[in-house]
């Protein structure tokens, strides 16, 4: 191949190295995006030299019709919609993958003068297999999500057993299709058991690991196109498969350690399946109710505060709101600061990107691990719109489904303020023991209705 082409494909590994390096720090990840993305254009405008089946009118009318389409769903999709778009986008990429694999197949079979070699065919069968096991998981996640399904674990018996029985079938189905490559109907048949586990390996987990789920399909989204770059023999896309693969890999391991939980815990799925049934919620709490007039008071005469956000301030977008109580505290030298729960929101960074949308700056971000010991030494603790994250039982109910979940210590600060519109339970379906706790005050309505007007109390007494 071209010399040209693969020092493109050099330079454009390059930057999607350097991109994702930057996308670890949020002050550099605008840096990282931007860098992945002439990466990308890089790799696309090499690639179009190599073409030989497409035109590149063809080819530009293609991504036309695609970037559009990407262009509007950009602009629509609401915040709190974010982890949906990423679970098509993951479905997506594994279908592409699903599809290249199974149109290289049949070109191949048809055409005698190319024939189908040992790598090829081990390319063919894995993309098929990770692409196909992405694009319906995919699927069934975007479901979960969306709530167009039920988010709680659909469970039966025998049923590890029997994904164990279809991966091996599958892998029965390849030998034979390894012998006689001409016998489509094998491949027909791994099509359906590919596309078949996806969903039986998705439908048990339950709706509290969906992030988890989500960065592994993802994960399994850039192993798919890892294989397609070996069955289309172009580097990079081996490289950002490659680099999509593991970085999806250590996002999962980062997500299950943050909910003490390990990957084969969460595959095996059943979480949450008992929060239905209330058992492990004991009593239900009686809580102490506190207006916006006394909310501003216990700000006015705090030295210290840290506030909670959780996926209610996504969902009322209260963050420019809680940037002008912060402003308000700031100018009383109040201490204002931000913990922030790995899995806070829908999203891993949900809570970082929706305030640093509000201009806060990133240093008044800390990171639960960073946190965590100052709270007992906090006057004043602000819950906006979080639930699980700060929800003691997972520390001391172990029959609760968030159990060994580590939590933001809310509960240890002197006073506790909770932002909420009601006694609704958080994404784990469970109650929490926080709200009935004695220095716990809730400050019912939506948060950023109620928040407008605590500030403008701020904004009297100044
Ligand atoms: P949650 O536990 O889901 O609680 C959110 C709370 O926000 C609810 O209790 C709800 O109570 C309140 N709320 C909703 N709309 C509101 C509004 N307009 N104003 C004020 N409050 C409002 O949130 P969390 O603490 O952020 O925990 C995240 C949960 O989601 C964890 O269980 C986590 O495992 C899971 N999860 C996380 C991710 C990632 S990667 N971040 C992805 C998927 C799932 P009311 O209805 O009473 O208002």
């Amino acid at each position: 191949m071209n010399i040209g082409i693969q020092l493109a494909y050099l330079v454009a590994s390059v930057l999607f190295i350097l991109g994702i390096k930057y996308l670890g720090k949020t002050k550099d990840a605008r840096k990282g995006n931007v860098l992945s993305a002439v990466g990308m254009l890089i790799a696309i405008a090499a690639t179009l030299f190599t073409l030989e089946v497409f035109s590149l009118i063809e080819i530009g009318a293609a991504i036309l019709v695609g970037a559009a389409i990407g262009l509007y769903y950009s602009q629509k999709v609401a915040m709190t919609k974010i982890p949906e778009m990423v679970a098509l986008f993951n479905g997506f990429g594994g279908l592409a993958s699903f599809s290249v694999a199974l149109s290289d197949f049949f070109f191949k079979n048809a055409n005698e003068a190319t024939s189908l070699d040992a790598i090829n065919l081990t390319s063919i069968l894995l993309s098929v297999l990770i692409g196909g096991v992405t694009f319906t998981g995919s699927m069934v996640a975007y479901l979960k999500l969306d709530g167009k399904v039920s988010g709680q674990p659909i469970t039966f018996s025998g049923q590890h057993l029997l994904n164990l029985i279809l991966l091996l079938a599958f892998f029965a189905a390849a030998v034979l299709v390894f012998i006689d490559p001409s016998q489509e109907i094998y491949l027909y048949i791994l099509v359906g058991i590919a596309l078949l586990l996806g969903i039986l390996t998705v439908i048990p987990i339950g709706g509290a690991d969906m992030p988890v789920v989500i960065s592994l399909l993802n994960s399994y989204s850039g192993m798919a196109a890892c294989a397609t770059g070996f069955i289309l023999n172009n580097n990079v896309l081996i490289v950002a498969g490659s680099l999509v693969g593991a970085s999806g890999i250590i996002l999962t391991q980062i997500m299950c350690k943050a909910m003490n939980r390990s990957l084969m815990n969460v595959l095996l799925g059943g979480f949450g399946q008992t929060v239905a049934t209330g058992g492990a919620d004991g009593p239900a709490v009686v809580v102490k109710e506190i207006g916006v007039e006394e909310s501003a008071m216990l700000f006015d005469s705090a030295s210290s505060v840290i506030v909670v956000p959780g996926y209610g301030m996504a969902v009322a977008q209260a963050q420019h709101v809680v940037r002008e109580l912060m402003e308000q505290c700031e100018k009383r030298n109040i201490e204002f600061r931000f913990a922030i729960h790995p899995v806070a929101g829908r999203m891993p960074g949900h809570m970082n990107v929706l305030l640093a949308e509000a201009n806060i700056s990133y240093d008044k971000l800390i990171e639960m691990d960073d946190i965590n010991e100052d709270f007992a030494n906090t006057d004043l603790v602000f819950v906006v719109g979080a639930n699980d994250v700060v929800n003691p039982a997972a520390r001391t109910n172990p029959e609760s489904p968030i159990f060994g979940m580590p939590i933001l210590n809310a509960d240890k600060a002197r006073t506790v303020i909770v932002s909420k519109r009601s006694m609704g339970k958080g994404y784990a379906g469970v109650e929490n023991e926080l709200f009935g706790f004695s220095n716990c005050l809730m400050l019912f309505g939506d948060a950023k209705q109620t928040i407008t007007k605590v500030v403008g109390e701020l904004k009297d007494m100044a």
